[in-house]
This record gives C-alpha cells, structure tokens and sequence, in this order.
C-alpha cells in the first residue's frame, strides 16, 4: 500500500471513496461540510445532526451521484478542543478499515480539519495518521489459504488544497517507517512456536541487522554455558530447542553521548515446564517473546529513522517445556554475575533469563537499561491490558517514558519497588527465590530482576497486558499488538 499526499482542490480529485473528518462542535461541523459543496451532492442537503454530528468514533457513508468520485465518508472527531493524537489515530484507523471493508482499492483523505487547526505540530499529526493506518490494517494471516476476500488497498492519498508542509512530508515517511516496525514485531509475535524458536528468532534479527546494517551477534547453547549463563541454560533444559542469546548493536559512532541498552524476554513459548500451565490459553504463551520482538522492532526503527544514538539490545532466548531434561523446582541455579537462585516455580522463567541478560549488560557500561516482558499475569490483573507496569531506579527516565507513552499512547504506569516487597523473594538455600507469594506478584518480579541490575540506570517494563490482546482495539486486531516499538522509538529520540 502507498500512501502518498497531493495539493489538489476538492473538484479535482477523483477516487473511490472521498473521506471528510469532522469536528462534533457546530460551526467546525457546518464547516467541514461546508468545503464539500463544490461537489454539489444532493444527500448533504438534507443532512441533520441525527444523521450524522461528528461526535468520536461515528461515520456515516454517502453516495454521491458523481462519477469520478462515488463516495463519500464522513468520520467524526467529537469536540475540537479535545482532540488528541490518538482521536486521530482512531479516526483515520476507522476511515482505512472502512476503506477496506467496502473492498475499495484506493481512497482520498482531506486534512483541513488538521492542518488548518495546527493543534498539533504537523510531523507529530502526519506520523499518527500514517501509523494508525498502517496498524489499522494489519492482519496476521500469511498461514491461511484460502484466497483472502479483503481487496488489497493500494493507494491512500492525503489530500489538502494548499502546500503541505515539509514536516508533514516527513511526518508521513516516518509514520510508515514506525507502523513498518511495529508489524515486523507483532508478526514475531503472531507467529506460531514451530516457526518461532530460539534459533530462528535469531536468525530474524540477523537478517534485520544485515537489511540496516547494524550487527547482530549471536551465541549458541556451548557459548552460553561457557559464560556461565545459568538462568538461560536451566530454563532451556527441558526443550529440543537450544537456547540463544542474541546482542544488537546500532550506532556506535555516538557512543560518546552515553549507551542505551534495550533488553527483550524471548521465551518462544513457555508451557511453564514442569510447573505446567494448564490447557487454556496455553497457546497464547506463543507470544512470550514479545519484550524480545519488540526490540528488534525498535532496532527496525531505530536503524530506517537513523536515530543518532548508540543502542545495544540483548536477548535471552529459550523454549520453556517440560521434560526429563528440564529444569525441576528446588534446584538451584547459577547466573552470570555469579549469583544464585532457587527455582520455586519453573513457570516464573522469564526472571531466570533476564537475570543473565541483565548483568551481561554491564559489559556494555551503559547509561541506562530498560528491559521489556511479558513477565507476569499479575501486572495483567492490576492494569488490565491498557498500561504496561514500569518500575525502575530513575525517576527522569521514568517521567519521560510516561510521556512518551502518553504521546505514542503506549502507556506505562509505574508501580513501587518498596523495600518490603525484597523481603517476599528470600530464599533459604540461595540468595534469591524466583517466586514472592500470591500478592504483588509484578512487584516482587520487578524486585527480583533488581538483584541482578549493574551500575545504570534501569527501568522495567512489564508488558504482559499490552503486549497480548484477547480482543481488537482501534488499530490493534487481537493477538501480539507490537508493543514497545513506538513508545521506546519516541523515548529514545529524545533522549539526550
Ligand atoms: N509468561 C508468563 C506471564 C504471562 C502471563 C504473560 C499471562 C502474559 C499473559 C510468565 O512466565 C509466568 O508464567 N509468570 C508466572 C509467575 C509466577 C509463577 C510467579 C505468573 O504470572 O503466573
Ligand atoms: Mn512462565
Ligand atoms: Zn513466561
């Protein structure tokens, strides 16, 4: 799909469907159909407020009479005053997917109701209408054979009667660019276990890095034991699949201005191992890599927005299976920073990676690392699937991921690391236990990661409700939403 945008006058465009995005307030309103008069179509004359009034999330769809241009939707924005980034993701989401539903192939798309009102730098408007429409469209369906019904849609085009400005030229290009890197990790994360495994999780990566040319390293089951890796080579234990450990590295040239590094949990799938999960929804444990897809989604964008900052990423890659071979509660294991853990519950793996993957990270003397996982249903229970849990050690980093999460609307909520909460994590026979009891179950997962930190700055992200979603949202069908990349991508560019 193209999407393009052009300097036209209304009576000169000639398209499948016309699209007009109208403010609810009554003026905006008459306004906005006020500059569709030219086109002279009969149904707008007799148009009221119940028919349609412009408030969020409503349409209303027209036949024109003309043929060069035989359809006309109207897409409501509610009240002007009110309007956000996200009002207008939601809007042009809900004009592509209609777009789509009517199996049109290409549609025009005014922007007066943005441009002229300039509540909005024109980048940051043009990157969430481009994105929205990109993710609104996403479908995970490469495995389904029957002929697809959806008409392909292959042109979008953002029409507006004076000169678009630069910045919205470029807003354009990036928002594809962070839609395009968003998809890349929600297709890792959509696609099954037995085409996702630690091995070719890496390869993904490999091949991203060799597209962007960043470099990608990766080490193997011998290498890891030989670091001395214990948490990834215990949860591996009880699978066929050998583990990974996968290092990106973008940007070296601006490693002067500090070093951010990016931490993702790859647990492929996690059946829990011998502490089994049961039978339902097991199969969304497929998305258990979603921390890790989103950092290789945000080395994608990293890498096509050439961000000017050094970033590496790090992830810990294991298939979480039951087996004579597996890991068992009550044993302990040796991380890599020399500490030791009891595995309590051998479903709580995501921790015993992340321990690795953590105080690896000081090897790369970063400024700050910000780990991401799908690490406890907890978190699920407290926020539900419209925040992810953060918790850290830095309070700037922290207030700039909540604004970052708030502009991309990939929101964070932060959640106490109390000193009490250390306390639900002793163990008797190791320096820590891999599992706090019933309550505050995100927190002691926070805090058990807090052991095996280095000297930076950290900041956790525990994505397991945003990451997996059991319903669609606007632009977000069901299944892994590739979250992580636009808030982190947003962060990291202005970071320093
Ligand atoms: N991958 C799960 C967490 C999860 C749950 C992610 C639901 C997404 C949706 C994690 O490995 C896990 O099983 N955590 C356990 C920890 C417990 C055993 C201490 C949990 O949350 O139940
Ligand atoms: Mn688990
Ligand atoms: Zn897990």
């Amino acid at each position: 799909m193209n999407i393009q945008v052009r300097t036209k006058t209304i009576v000169s465009i000639h398209d499948e469907l016309l699209v007009q995005f109208c403010y609810s307030d009554k003026q905006k309103l008459h306004k906005a159909l006020q500059e569709l008069s030219p086109l002279n179509i009969q149904a707008l004359k007799h148009l009221d407020d119940n028919d349609f009034s412009g408030k969020e999330s409503s349409s209303l769809l027209l036949f024109t009479g003309n043929r060069s241009l035989s359809r006309l939707l109207l897409v409501g924005l509610g009240n002007a005053e009110n309007l956000t980034l996200e009002k207008i993701r939601r809007a042009f989401a809900l004009a592509a997917k209609k777009l789509q539903a009517l199996t049109l192939a290409s549609g025009s798309l005014l922007l007066s109701s943005f441009v002229n009102e300039k509540l909005f730098s024109d980048y940051d408007t043009a990157v969430a209408a481009t994105e929205a429409i990109k993710l609104s469209l996403y479908k995970f369906d490469k495995y389904i054979t029957k002929e697809k019904k959806d008409s392909p849609i292959s042109q979008i085009t953002f029409v507006h009667k004076n000169i678009i400005s630069q910045p919205f030229q470029n807003g354009i290009r990036d928002g594809i660019i962070l839609a395009d890197a968003s998809i890349h990790a929600r297709n890792l994360c959509n696609a099954p276990g037995n085409e996702i495994y630690p091995e070719t999780l890496a390869k993904n990566a490999q091949a991203l890095g060799r597209q962007l040319k960043f470099s990608v390293m990766v080490f193997g089951r011998q290498k890891i034991q030989q670091l001395g890796m214990g948490g990834i080579i215990g949860v591996s234990k009880g699978s066929e699949k050998e583990p990974r450990f996968i290092i990106l590295e973008y940007g070296k040239k601006f490693q002067k201005k500090g070093t951010v590094a990016l931490v993702g949990k790859g647990v492929t799938f996690d059946t829990g191992g011998i502490s089994i999960k049961p039978a339902a929804s097991m199969a969304e444990m497929k998305m258990d890599m979603s921390g890790a897809a989103a950092v290789i989604g945000t080395f994608h964008a990293a890498a096509k927005l050439k961000l000017q900052k050094h970033l590496i990423g790090l992830i810990p890659s294991v298939e979480n299976m039951p087996s004579g071979t597996a890991v068992k509660p009550g044993d302990i294991i040796r991380h890599y920073n020399g500490k030791t853990s009891e595995v309590d519950n051998t479903d709580a793996e995501g921790r015993l990676i992340l321990a690795d993957a953590l105080s690896y990270a000081e090897k790369f003397h970063p400024e700050l690392v910000i780990d991401l996982a799908t690490l406890t249903g907890a978190v699920v229970v407290a926020l539900g699937h419209y925040a992810t849990g953060m918790m850290g050690n830095d309070d700037a980093t922290m207030s700039a991921l909540k604004i970052a999460g708030e502009k991309t609307y990939e929101r964070v909520w932060q959640l106490p690391l109390f000193d009490e909460y250390e306390k639900l994590i002793k163990s008797d026979v190791a320096d820590v236990k891999n599992t706090g009891g019933r309550w505050g179950g995100a927190i002691t997962a926070g805090w058990f990661l807090k052991k095996f930190i280095g000297k930076y700055k950290w900041v956790h992200l525990d994505i397991a409700g945003t990451a997996i979603l059991e319903s669609d949202q606007e632009y977000t069908p069901r299944g892994g939403s590739g979250v992580g990349v636009r808030l982190l991508a947003e962060f990291l560019k202005n970071w320093k």
